[in-house]
């Protein structure tokens, strides 16, 4: 798309524009700023590999906007600041595809490919015919109209013949260029499709986002990423972090005015060209080969590393190449005859729902948890599945003796995908939600517009051992050895009743119990004591705050000295940090209202975990991961720009204003209101350049 000339150039223009202030020519100064900004927009979400910080990213689009602002007649359709469209989707229009979009045939086997070749080389009169392959992206389809190099709409797929108009979430996707040279290639106006997927990354993290609000997980990115194109507030789309495939030209009107070398004769050059216009295109994941055995090779080989992949495929699609080709072997109503889908083993199985039965979780959220036969799927025996909560046992209808379709994406946790209610013989049974604890009997309770029913004994035994195994897990203490097992047995056995207890465990009882020889006795002593040293990030999570994930965790250390400075944050002082929404700042508060909880403060105090924020020593380690920086006042030996990329190397972040969210203030001379501000904030440190160089040293 650029050459390295190119690239170049855009980066001097880059740093011309982070530092001059010369407003002689606004409109010539548009144009650079908006030819910069799709640069590094393409650099980050295209290929993966900026070129500039988020930061400097960011300071040239609020110019840009500032800009526009004061210049209102100069906006074009295609500036990076038109992706935020401000208004809300008032429903979706439907809207008819210039050309129906297809379905393809599926092939499960190399035999079945054997034939499907067979049957290619009849139509077209050939021995042997050359084949692009490409993944099979398992996400939801789009298809995007650009006239005169704008992109002007976009479409889900709908029935195939109509879809519905989705472009102004699209426009939320960055990797999708909101203008593209077609005419270089003498194309005036074109449709293309593909496909809008969320990587295993960014759904990982949305459905933790969902469960941490009170919410269902999803069962699979594709679900998240067709769910998040009908949503009512772009921004919200934004927010999703969803990438876009583009793999196929539908139709396009020629002008004939090409003055680029590529044509379009094969469907290679079509991927080759949406790359070069700025698409992510399977331009650098296709391959193309001679003959159907190269084709079941290549397509096995790729299943083989399907785990490997950010993002889901569900198998391979072969092409015939040449595009005359295509128009010879033609259509049927369904699908092309000159493309088929190869399906990899599927991560989808039917079986049984035997039973429900409900766990009490940490927090007291009664979860039904459904018993299945067991089933095989990708590699993995599944027994049991949660089923969250009555609300989605309604929205799924599921009944005790359904058969269920369940699905294993990946690295996800098997879902439900649906019952299958046709299967059904008048036995199956409603699932009955308890109105008692099955653990401890007490009543169980039900907010308002929650979903969850909870147990509110916070002594309830289930609830008591679930928070400590939060505590010893992984991502929280990380002792190591101790695990869910452990618990559970010492807690039966009377060892262990409550998480400072895990800091005076009577090992000598401990020969008495089967498996434990003084190696694991060692061993499990070893861990426990030294998940004392672990920060307080840590044990902020391990406490199992309710809505306090891990980001949040370490965004409370950040903001404190020790520990029990949250015990005297007001609800409003919460809030005001990074993410913490009023949920969040209710539930802390709470936290540290509560007398147990405060006595269990104590106790791990004594114990010697560190209380103390150890950010200063992490400093001097060499590490100012996720600390933020502001500069204000003039400095005496460094550049601004040459400062703050010193402390983004370091691995800290720059922010723009002064407020709790902020670490350190580097002050130079003359630093004025943001001096004064940062003054009354005791959070923040307020340091010279050559403390902030001392950090750094
Ligand atoms: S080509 C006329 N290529 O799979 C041919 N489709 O199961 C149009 N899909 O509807 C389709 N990856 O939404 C094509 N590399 C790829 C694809 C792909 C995913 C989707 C597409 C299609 C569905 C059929």
């Amino acid at each position: 798309m650029y050459s390295g000339e190119q690239i170049l150039n855009l980066k001097q223009l880059t740093d011309q524009l982070l530092q001059s202030t010369d407003e002689k020519n606004i409109a010539q100064q548009i144009e650079s700023l908006k030819k910069v900004l799709r640069f590094h927009e393409y650099r980050y979400y295209v290929l993966n590999d900026p070129l500039i910080s988020d930061y400097e990213y960011d300071q040239l689009y609020k110019l840009l906007e500032k800009i526009e602002n004061e210049n209102p007649q100069l906006i074009t359709k295609d500036s990076p600041t038109q992706r935020v469209g401000s208004s809300l989707n008032d429903g979706f229009e439907t809207v008819q595809h210039l050309v129906p979009m297809l379905s393809l045939e599926n092939s499960y086997n190399a035999d079945d490919l054997i034939d499907w070749d067979r049957k290619a080389k009849e139509l077209t009169g050939l021995n042997s015919i050359e084949y692009c392959i490409e993944p099979k992206f398992d996400g939801a389809s789009i298809s995007l109209i650009y006239e005169n190099d704008i992109l002007i709409r976009a479409a889900t797929r709908g029935d195939g013949v109509e879809g519905e108009d989705i472009t102004n979430n699209i426009k939320q996707i960055r990797s999708i260029p909101l203008s593209a040279p077609f005419s270089e290639y003498g194309i005036q106006q074109i449709e293309i499709r593909g496909e809008v997927l969320m990587s295993k990354k960014s759904f990982a993290k949305y459905n933790d986002w969902l469960v941490e609000q009170g919410s269902s997980a999803l069962a699979n990115p594709r679900n998240a990423a067709s769910g998040s194109l009908r949503m009512k507030d772009p921004k919200e789309v934004a927010r999703r972090g969803l990438e876009a495939f583009l793999y196929h030209v539908s139709y396009y009107v020629n002008q004939e005015l090409s003055t680029h070398n590529l044509r379009l004769t094969t469907h290679d050059s079509s991927l080759q060209m949406l790359w070069e216009c700025g698409f992510r295109s399977p331009q650098k994941e296709k391959l193309v080969v001679k003959g159907i055995d190269e084709v079941i090779k290549h397509v096995q080989d790729f299943e083989e590393m399907r785990d490997t992949l950010p993002y889901e495929i569900d198998g391979m699609v072969v092409k015939v190449n040449e595009f005359a080709l295509q128009e010879k072997m033609g259509m049927t109503t369904h699908h092309p005859r000159w493309a088929i889908a190869f399906k990899f083993k599927a991560r989808q199985a039917t079986t049984k729902l035997i039973n429900v039965e409900f766990q009490v979780g940490r927090t007291g959220a009664v979860t039904p948890v459904a018993k299945l036969n067991p089933v095989a799927i990708g590699g993995v025996t599944v027994t049991s599945i949660s089923v969250h909560n009555e609300d989605y046992i309604k929205e799924k209808d599921l009944k005790i003796g359904d058969t269920v379709l369940i699905e294993r994406a990946g690295d996800v946790i098997p879902q439900i995908v649906k019952s299958l209610p046709e299967l059904r013989n008048g036995t199956e049974a409603e699932v009955e939600f308890p109105k008692d604890c099955p653990v401890c009997k007490s009543k169980l309770f039900k907010e308002e517009m929650e979903a969850v029913w909870r147990c509110i004994n916070i002594e309830c035994e289930a609830q008591v051992m679930e928070r400590i195994i939060h505590f010893v897990s992984k991502d929280a203490m990380d002792i190591k050895s101790f695990g869910e097992a452990n618990v559970r047995k010492f807690y039966d056995l009377n060892l262990l009743k409550d998480i400072p207890g895990i800091y005076h465990l009577d090992f000598n009882a401990f020969n008495t119990i089967e498996g434990f020889g003084k190696k694991s006795i060692d061993n499990l002593q070893a861990a426990i004591e030294a998940s004392k040293q672990q920060p307080l990030h840590r044990l902020i999570y391990a406490l199992g705050i309710r809505f306090v994930g891990e980001t949040t965790a370490k965004t409370l250390a950040n903001a404190i000295e020790n520990l029990f400075d949250l015990q005297n944050k007001t609800e409003e002082e919460l809030k005001e940090l990074e993410d913490v929404g009023v949920k969040v700042a209710q539930s802390i508060f709470q936290f540290f209202r509560n007398e147990q909880n405060i006595a269990m403060l104590n106790e791990l105090q004594k114990e010697g975990l560190q209380f103390k924020n150890e950010k200063r020593e992490i400093v001097a380690a060499g590490g100012l991961s996720g600390q933020t920086f502001l500069f204000t006042g003039t400095l005496a030996k460094l550049k601004r720009s040459e400062a703050e990329a010193i402390a983004e190397q370091h691995g800290g972040k720059i922010v723009t204003g002064v407020s709790a969210k902020l670490n350190y203030l580097v002050v130079g001379e003359d630093a004025g209101s943001k001096l004064e501000k940062a003054k009354k904030i005791n959070t923040v440190k307020i340091i010279t350049e050559d403390e902030f160089l001392q950090l750094v040293k």
